[in-house]
């Protein structure tokens, strides 16, 4: 599918974005090592979430769909079935990651793969530390597929090298089914959805500054979970109201978890009018009202810790930065590299194709501003944070911008396209 964006300058109304996708694997996962019955509502059934659902129900997992949100029916861990077939966890690295947690338990063998991206994203940082807690595990020289060989786990204490939310999640989940106590020691704090929705289910968590524990093997209970909305996905659209000349919008019922709150932060430190209001809590996560109002922003260096709090939203703060006054830097964020494509790359490919200025480090990109973007014919890579952050670029460039391969950002976002266009008011 092509999309063809053009400029708008006026973008207003209030919308709800989907829920969360982080916080929604979560659930459907943490839910069905429970045996029993778990009611998940306002989860994502984006294209990684259904992933996940798929691979769970092939280990006998069952899903129904009501009009209360998505009842989970799982015979829990102990009694999962061999599903005898390859797993397959399609664009998703959070369904790989978090499930091989899991996997590592199982008293049989499993296989699970994903498609040509996933395929090229690193492994050896679940490989390693499941390993270390008894599983056997075959791979690709660090890539899918996997071959995982369930064991008897032992609980271990880790320091992961790279700060991943995923690493620090698969580790925990094999924890829950592992003899002893599991810690994570984390060097930089990422999101802690995992660490909040344990509890829920009850299997009690300790956290001691950067150290998580959990005391093995643990049985949870099945639980009701609500999920907020994704701010990642409602981040397109703040930035979308904050370039626009009119720009004015409300992004209902967000997920705010501090480990999320990167892009908020630094945007207001670029000068963006963001409010914030009806803050709550469910389920043991902290959700609001998101309101963004047209602003001039200006530059800033984003690095270290800011980096996992906004690492998903740096591509469309890479497209605020081409319209603040100033050179914005972004530092620290090698990890982009080995997302859904090199967002390092895509991002600077994309701006240049646009005619803008940029430039590439090892590590992050240097952008000066403000600067006129021109329309282009733009490709997603198949990336859907890159397909979402273009098309928004194109609403405050000169002429036509055109994206290649636009499907893709439902892998996070379906409806992404009709809510853009409920908005834009030109
Ligand atoms: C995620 C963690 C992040 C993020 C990804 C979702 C999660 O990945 O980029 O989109 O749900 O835990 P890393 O943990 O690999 O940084």
């Amino acid at each position: 599918m092509i999309k063809t964006i053009t400029s708008a300058e006026k973008i207003t109304g209030t919308i709800t974005p989907p829920g969360d996708k982080s916080i929604s694997h979560r659930a459907f996962i943490i839910a069905s090592i429970a045996e029993g019955e778990s009611l998940i509502s306002g989860s994502s059934l984006c294209a990684d979430v259904k992933s996940t659902m798929h691979c769970l129900s092939m280990l006998g997992v069952e899903f129904q769909e009501t009009d209360r949100g998505i009842i989970v029916n799982s015979p829990g861990i102990k009694n999962f079935k061999n599903p005898y077939q390859v797993l397959y966890a399609g664009n998703s690295g959070t369904t790989v990651r978090l499930l091989s947690g899991l996997l590592a338990s199982l008293p049989f063998e499993t296989e699970i793969t994903g498609d040509s991206s996933l395929r090229k994203r690193p492994m050896q940082r679940i490989i390693d530390p499941l390993k270390e807690m008894g599983a056997e595990i075959s791979s690709d020289n660090g890539f899918l597929p996997l071959k995982i060989k369930g064991a008897e786990l032992t609980g271990k204490h880790f320091r992961p090298d790279a700060a991943s939310a995923q690493v620090k999640s698969c580790i925990l989940l094999a924890g829950i089914n592992s003899l002893g106590s599991t810690v994570v020691e984390e060097p930089v704090q990422t999101r802690d959805h995992t660490e909040r929705m344990l509890p829920e289910f009850n299997i009690p968590v300790q956290i001691r500054n950067n150290e998580i524990l959990i005391n093995g093997p643990i049985i949870p209970s099945p639980a009701d979970i609500q999920i907020p909305g994704d701010i990642s996905s409602a981040a397109f659209f703040i930035t979308a109201a904050l370039l626009s000349e009119k720009g004015s919008l409300t992004i209902q019922n967000v997920g705010l978890n501090p480990g999320r709150m990167g892009f908020i932060d630094i945007l207001r430190k670029m000068g963006a009018n963001i409010f914030i209001s009806n803050k709550k809590k469910i389920s043991n996560e902290i959700a609001g009202d998101i309101t963004a109002v047209h602003s001039n922003l200006r530059s800033i260096e984003i690095g270290g810790k800011d980096i996992p709090r906004s690492i998903d939203e740096l591509p469309i703060i890479a497209v605020a930065a081409t319209q603040a006054e100033g050179e914005t830097i972004i530092r620290d964020a090698g990890e982009l590299r080995i997302k859904e494509t090199d967002r390092i790359k895509a991002v600077a490919a994309n701006l240049q194709a646009m005619r803008a200025d940029v430039e590439i480090t090892k590590d992050g990109l240097i952008i000066p501003g403000p600067q006129q973007l021109k329309g282009a014919v733009l490709e997603s890579y198949n990336d859907h944070r890159i397909a979402m952050a273009f098309s928004i670029a194109g609403l405050t460039a000169s002429g036509r911008t055109v994206i290649k391969n636009a499907e893709c950002a439902d892998i996070s976002f379906p409806g992404f396209f009709s809510i853009l266009e409920d908005i834009v008011h030109e």
